[in-house]
């Protein structure tokens, strides 16, 4: 089982992100899967020109050179995709809407008429469509904030026929990234859970409503409450 992960924060590796995508990841590990990280921010993908050519000239054929292909590739060997973001303007980051865009070129008329009956080979072959997950974080401690994104996702599942299988949504971006020193019980007991979340993704291929529970539960007030 592999899990790649396409991290569309501008700080990559250093976001607040990536803490919580890391213990999702730990928790899979220790569950049995293989896992990688893509950070956007580190690679060439430029827009989407809207030249329609990968939907004439036939899937993957984009007119653009970049890093896109490196980065499907990683994809194509994946079981789970999981997309993580931050939260900007009510909505994800404009790096992982424009990967997002890109994945145009394998995803024109001909593959979305074709996608549902290769899926069904597929499985029947003993192979499996990827299944999509999403990982967030906002700065509020507002959970609507993470509305648009999760309507977004159950769209994009649809658009690319995969299985929507998990969500995990962080307010109070601050706390995870604040001094150490300062009381992190919140944040450490919700990286316990996104550690558990990924543990059930790695064995189940779901999240327990238990651990849903504790995903989702307001952040307590406070001074990293903002
Ligand atoms: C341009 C921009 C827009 C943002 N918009 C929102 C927003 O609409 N709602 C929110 O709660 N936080 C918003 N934030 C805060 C980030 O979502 C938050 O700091 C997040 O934890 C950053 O994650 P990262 O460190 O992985 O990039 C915004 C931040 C930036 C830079």
């Amino acid at each position: 089982m592999k899990i790649a992960v396409i991290n569309g924060s501008p700080k990559g590796n250093a976001g607040n992100t990536n803490i919580i995508t890391e213990s999702f990841l730990r928790g899979a590990r220790e569950g049995g899967a293989e896992t990688i990280t893509v950070f956007l921010a580190e690679k060439e993908i430029t827009p989407c020109r809207g030249c329609h050519i990968c939907w004439t000239r036939g899937p993957g054929q984009c007119v653009i050179s970049d890093d896109m292909l490196q980065v499907l590739a990683v994809l194509g060997s994946a079981d789970i995709i999981v997309f993580a973001s931050p939260v900007y303007f009510a909505n994800i980051s404009g790096l992982l809407k424009t990967f997002m865009d890109r994945m145009t070129m394998i995803g024109g008329p001909q593959t979305a008429k074709t996608a549902k009956i290769e899926n069904q080979k597929n499985e029947s072959a003993g192979a499996k469509a990827p299944k999509l997950m999403m990982i967030s974080s906002c700065g509020l401690s507002d959970r609507g904030e993470f509305d648009v994104i999760s309507l977004w996702m159950s769209k994009v599942s649809q658009k690319m026929n995969m299985d929507f299988i998990g969500e995990i949504y962080a307010t109070n971006g601050k706390a995870f990234s604040a001094e150490r020193g300062t009381d992190h019980t919140a944040v450490s007991d919700y990286l316990e859970a996104a550690e558990q979340a990924g543990k059930e993704i790695a064995t189940d291929k779901r999240i327990s409503d238990s651990t849903r529970r504790l995903l989702t539960q307001p952040f307590p007030d406070g001074p990293l409450s903002n």
